[in-house]
This record gives C-alpha cells, sequence and structure tokens, in this order.
C-alpha cells in the first residue's frame, strides 16, 4: 500500500486549481444509465472513487471513451445489470444505480454497498423513497433485489432526513416515470444541483434543486449532451484550510465560492484572512486564529466532509474549541492519528473538545477513511519532524494526488508506492 510522507513546516506560494467534484461526477455517471444516447463530461476528476463507477458501469457493458479531457459516456447497450460485491464494496455510491436500473429494466440486483467505514450507513431511505415510486425490494444473499411491476409512477416523496444519496436515487428513479414526482425535505447538496442541471441538459424536467422541494416531471426519453462537471466543494475547502495551517499567502482557483459560505465564515470567525473572487478564494496571512464551535449539518450547514480537516486546524489556534458530528455517528476515527501527532482531542458521544496552542510532532499514522486521511496530511504539513501516512488508498478515492497537486508551491510532500 502506498505511503505519503511529508516533511513538515514548509509554507504554500502561488496557486493551485481545484479538480472536478467526486460526489457530483458520481451520480451523473450513473444517470448516464437512463439516456440511450452520448454523455460528454468534463473537468472530470480523476479518483478512484470515479475509476470505479467507471469500472462498474463498463462491467454492465456502458462504453467509455476519454478524447483529450473528455469522457464519452454511452448506455445504449448493455449486457449484464447485476451489481457485484467486488466492485461495490470499495464504494458506497454503488446503491445509486438502483434507481436508474428499475426505472430502464424493472429490475436491479446490488450486492449491499461497503465505502467509507464511517457508521452503520444504512439504505432504508433510497428503498423508501424508491418503493413509493413503485418498487419493491427483498434483501437476499447480501444483495439487494428491486423489481417494479410495470412502471414507476411520480408521487410526493417526504424523506424523514435530507440524504444527499436517497435523494440523488429518487430524482434519477422520476426523470423517466409517469407523472409528476415532489421530494420534499430534499437534500440541497451543491452536487444535487449539478446532477439536476446536468439531467435537464439531457431532456429531463427537473425544478426545484438547491431548494429542499424538487420536482421532476418525467419525460419520455433523454438525449446527446454535454455537461462541464462543478468544482469539487470539499477538495477547495481542503486546500483552503491547508494555506489557513500553514499561514500563507495562497488563491485557491476554480471554485464557486457560493458552495463554501459556511467553511468561509467559520474561518472568518477564527481571525483567517480571506479574499473572495469570482471563481477563486486568496488566503493570506493571519495574526492570531481563535478557536471555536461548529456543528456538522446537512447543507448549506458546516459539511461532514470538511470536519476533520478544521479538527486538525483548531488543534492550532488559541483556545478550545468543540464540534459537534450530527451527520455519521463513527466519524471521529481520526482522532487517536490526531492525537498521535501531538493532538490533545477527546471524544464523548458525537461531540469532539479540541485543546489549542499544541504543536504536531511528527510520528507513522494510519489513514481510516477518506476525509481522515486528508487531515492527517494536513497535520502532517505543520508538523515539526518526517510524518508518514499509510494507508492512502483511502485519500486516493477522493483527491487527485495530494503530492502531484502540491509540487513546486512549498511542501515537501512524497508518496512511496509499494
Ligand atoms: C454523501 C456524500 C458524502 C457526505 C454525505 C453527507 C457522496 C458520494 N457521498 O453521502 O461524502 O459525507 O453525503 O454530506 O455524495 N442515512 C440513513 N438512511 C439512508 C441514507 C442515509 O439513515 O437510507 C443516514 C446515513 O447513515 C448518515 C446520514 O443519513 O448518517 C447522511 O447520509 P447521506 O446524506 O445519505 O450521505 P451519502 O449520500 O451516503
Amino acid at each position: 500500500m502506498d505511503k505519503i510522507i511529508i516533511k513538515g513546516k514548509s509554507s504554500l506560494s502561488g496557486s493551485l486549481n481545484v479538480h472536478g467534484s467526486k460526489n457530483a461526477t458520481l451520480p451523473i455517471l450513473v444517470s448516464s444509465l437512463l439516456n440511450l444516447n452520448d454523455l460528454i463530461l468534463t473537468n472530470f476528476p480523476n479518483v478512484d472513487d470515479t475509476k470505479n463507477m467507471l469500472k462498474l458501469l463498463n462491467s454492465f457493458g456502458v462504453k467509455i471513451n476519454k478524447d483529450k479531457n473528455k469522457y464519452i459516456i454511452n448506455s445504449f447497450e448493455l449486457k449484464n445489470i447485476t451489481a457485484d460485491y467486488d466492485i461495490v464494496r470499495k464504494m458506497r455510491a454503488s446503491i445509486l444505480i438502483l434507481g436508474p436500473l428499475l426505472s430502464r429494466f424493472g429490475y436491479a440486483k446490488i450486492s449491499l454497498p461497503g465505502g467509507c467505514a464511517i457508521g452503520t450507513r444504512p439504505i432504508d431511505i433510497h428503498l423508501e423513497g424508491l418503493s413509493k415510486l413503485g418498487a419493491s425490494f427483498k434483501i437476499e444473499n447480501g444483495f439487494v433485489i428491486g423489481k417494479v411491476d410495470e412502471f414507476l409512477v411520480g408521487t410526493l416523496i417526504e424523506l424523514p432526513f435530507p440524504s444527499v444519496g436517497a435523494t440523488e436515487n429518487i430524482i434519477m428513479a422520476s426523470v423517466l416515470a409517469k407523472g409528476e414526482t415532489t421530494i420534499k425535505n430534499a437534500a440541497m447538496e451543491p452536487e444535487i444541483e449539478d446532477l439536476c442541471i446536468c439531467l435537464n441538459s439531457m431532456g429531463a424536467n427537473i425544478q426545484g434543486f438547491g431548494t429542499s422541494t424538487i420536482n421532476i416531471n418525467g419525460v419520455a426519453k433523454l438525449y446527446k449532451s454535454n455537461h462541464k462537471i462543478v468544482s469539487d466543494r470539499i477538495v477547495a475547502g481542503t486546500y483552503i484550510i491547508a494555506a489557513v495551517m500553514l499561514n500563507s499567502r495562497f488563491e485557491i482557483k476554480n471554485l464557486n465560492p457560493n458552495h463554501l459560505v459556511s467553511l468561509i465564515d467559520t474561518l472568518k470567525i477564527m481571525g483567517a484572512n480571506i479574499h473572495i473572487k469570482k471563481s477563486s478564494i486568496i488566503v493570506d496571512k493571519s495574526y492570531k486564529l481563535q478557536s471555536a464551535k461548529i456543528t456538522t449539518l446537512p447543507y448549506p450547514g458546516f459539511p461532514t466532509d470538511l470536519q476533520a480537516q478544521i479538527m486538525a486546524l483548531m488543534c492550532l489556534v488559541n483556545g478550545n474549541s468543540v464540534i459537534k458530528e450530527t451527520i455519521f455517528e463513527n466519524r471521529f476515527m481520526h482522532v487517536p492519528e490526531l492525537n498521535r501527532l501531538g493532538a490533545k482531542i477527546k471524544v464523548i458521544k458525537d461531540t469532539a473538545y479540541i485543546k489549542g496552542n499544541q504543536t504536531f510532532k511528527a510520528a507513522q499514522v494510519m489513514a481510516s477513511d477518506l476525509r481522515a486521511s486528508v487531515s492527517l496530511i494536513l497535520a502532517g504539513l505543520c508538523a515539526e519532524g518526517e510524518t508518514t501516512i499509510n494507508r492512502v488508498y483511502h485519500l486516493d478515492r477522493g483527491y487527485e494526488p495530494i503530492e502531484k497537486m502540491l509540487s513546486g508551491l512549498g511542501p515537501d510532500i512524497r508518496r512511496e508506492k509499494k
């Protein structure tokens, strides 16, 4: 397994471009299953999750062609529609194929999903929503098997919680369903907006995305389309936090600042010096950073996917900080590893108490999930000595190689391949 080795205490200078959003690309790739014509994607993130999703689609017979920076996806001819454990276990987002397969074939068989080990992560909201559209399900030998008797029919679906994946699954199942579907208490994440923009560009009729009520009027078919994937707000946020931690003047480009309001507000309260431009953010040196209290929430609240990164920053600032994690019940696995690097963090139930004014000191650490691994990288960048981060395959699921992104910009960071 690859390792990342960092000689810390450097600074950042210059700028970098944020790549396309993994969490937008995954449902968009899956949505191509609804279309018999080409879907052409740009700003495509080259990360392991998107590569695995391409493999999964390819195992169904989906044709994938790459022309320079364009991915051309065609789902006209599909041969097999069982999603096997080997691919699905690596990526929880595989469950997103349920809606499109039920819509297209009236049948789907998917191994129960894996992905990050951050809690139990059930799929009940997906199944309840899709059942309301007319599907029925059974769980057999580790597979979820879905069936539709005739066709999916639009209806009113009120979600008990604004699940991102369930909202996406229901949207995709409704695009070609008969009649109108309304999703209440829908998730409002920018990645859902991007999926809907892409589906509408293919001929779908979806209104209200980006709000908590989404309306989908079923259409008969979809058409050839081009779509530029939205920038990854979590990757952007990670590099913004890195620049604040390294107290550097640094520009993070190719992002939408409107997608990062809760992070920017928090960093400003902490005393960070941040300038917002149309499609970039400049972090400047700041004098003294203060502690903060945050709670992770569905969008537009503070993203759980930036919780581990801001925790690393909180270890360095003046005063004690508090983070309440309300989205995933087991998302503090980075805490013992940050503590190995010199942090003083205590977790009680869903809340982490972070003692400020600490200095990170190099150690060998182990990445446990995607966002946890990047928080260790951030800590390593600020640590005295040489930090080794093991099991970085988690990192590669969602970040284009960080050592390459940062090369020439200051940090001494390299990968050791195994
Ligand atoms: C997506 C993101 C992930 C992010 C998360 C929350 C992708 C590929 N992943 O994950 O990076 O951290 O949103 O912003 O886009 N839940 C249920 N039943 C369900 C579905 C979800 O109880 O049927 C629970 C989950 O266990 C979790 C919470 O709802 O506690 C949020 O999950 P959800 O919004 O569905 O996240 P994902 O779509 O899995």
